[in-house]
């Protein structure tokens, strides 16, 4: 085998709270996290360097990218001489809270796990993709997740009927670690309560989980950015049961039952943004 192409999805948190700030300066998270269908396709081919190509030139193209340092990582830990080329077919938006670097850079180590035969375990996946980033471990897994500690730390979910939802990312990038920085717990108007959202997610309760979305982080990007406030209103008027935003921001995301409502609110928001994406649960295949 000399190619190989792996999805590699965009992830929602689905409900997100911070517990307090670490002794090595990252925060400690107790967060829900969910694949959906907005999937970059990455294509592995064999060669003597790492090479990174991609059909957008808002991603680096050199070893600033996290999928060339993820492939750094893997040949350095199965001491390999090896090199691959990596295209990157960009769909996801960039710095949007939706993982897309992280998730890039897992399907490298999948991917590559599978061209050079490394036989890498998932322990050992895991631990490399820990050290690329707070996202990435759960970006190597293939169900919803409770992550705790950095982000790390996963428990899986049990499978779910699918949930739709209606992408909405404003013109504009929020940097993950300024939002950090800025958080504090003081600020925050309502924490989310797991617990109520696991029972609601057992019972495929959707108002119930659509009720228990929450994000503290947007008590930093709401009041830096305001329209996102507005979308979140706007989404929830055309018929989303809530709407939050994903991880750091900016992207915003309605949870949907009725389809044909989901239909009328991505024709409105596209009015004002490029960016706006219907999407589903999503669930690897590969
Ligand atoms: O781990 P990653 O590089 O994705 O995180 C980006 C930044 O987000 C970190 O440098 C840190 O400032 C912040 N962060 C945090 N606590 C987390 C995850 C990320 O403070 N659990």
């Amino acid at each position: 085998m000399n190619k190989i192409i792996i999805a590699a999805p965009a992830k929602i948190n689905l409900t997100l709270d911070v517990k307090g700030k670490r002794a090595d300066g990252y925060h400690e998270l107790e967060t829900i996290m969910h694949h959906v269908s907005l999937v970059d396709k990455i294509t592995l081919t064999k060669g003597d360097n790492i090479i990174i190509e991609s059909n957008s030139n808002l991603i680096p193209w050199d070893d600033r990218n996290l999928a060339y340092q993820a492939a750094q990582l893997y040949f350095k830990e199965t001491r390999q001489e090896a090199g691959v080329k990596i295209f990157i077919e960009k769909n996801i938006p960039i710095s949007a809270g939706l993982a897309g670097g992280s998730s890039n850079a897992a399907a490298v180590l999948i991917g590559l796990n599978n061209l050079y035969q490394g036989n890498l375990g998932p322990d050992k996946l895991w631990e490399l993709a820990c050290k690329l980033g707070s996202d990435v471990p759960f970006c190597l897994t293939n169900t919803t997740a409770m992550a705790r500690g950095r982000g790390e730390l996963l428990t899986p979910l049990p499978p779910l009927d699918k949930l739709h939802f209606l992408l909405v990312k404003p013109d504009f990038s929020i940097s993950t670690r300024e939002v950090f920085e800025k958080f504090d717990l003081k600020r925050v108007k309502r924490f989310p309560n797991n617990r109520v959202f696991l029972l609601a997610w057992q019972e495929y309760n959707i108002i119930k989980l659509a009720n228990e979305m929450v994000n503290v982080l947007e008590s930093v990007s709401l009041s830096l950015y305001p329209e996102l406030d507005l979308i979140k209103s706007k989404l929830i008027s055309s018929g989303a049961l809530n709407a939050i935003m994903s991880g750091s921001g900016p992207t915003v995301f309605g949870l949907f039952t009725d389809l044909g409502k989901r239909d009328q609110a991505y024709y409105l928001c596209r009015e004002i943004y490029s960016e706006v994406f219907k999407v589903s649960s999503y669930v690897r295949s590969e």
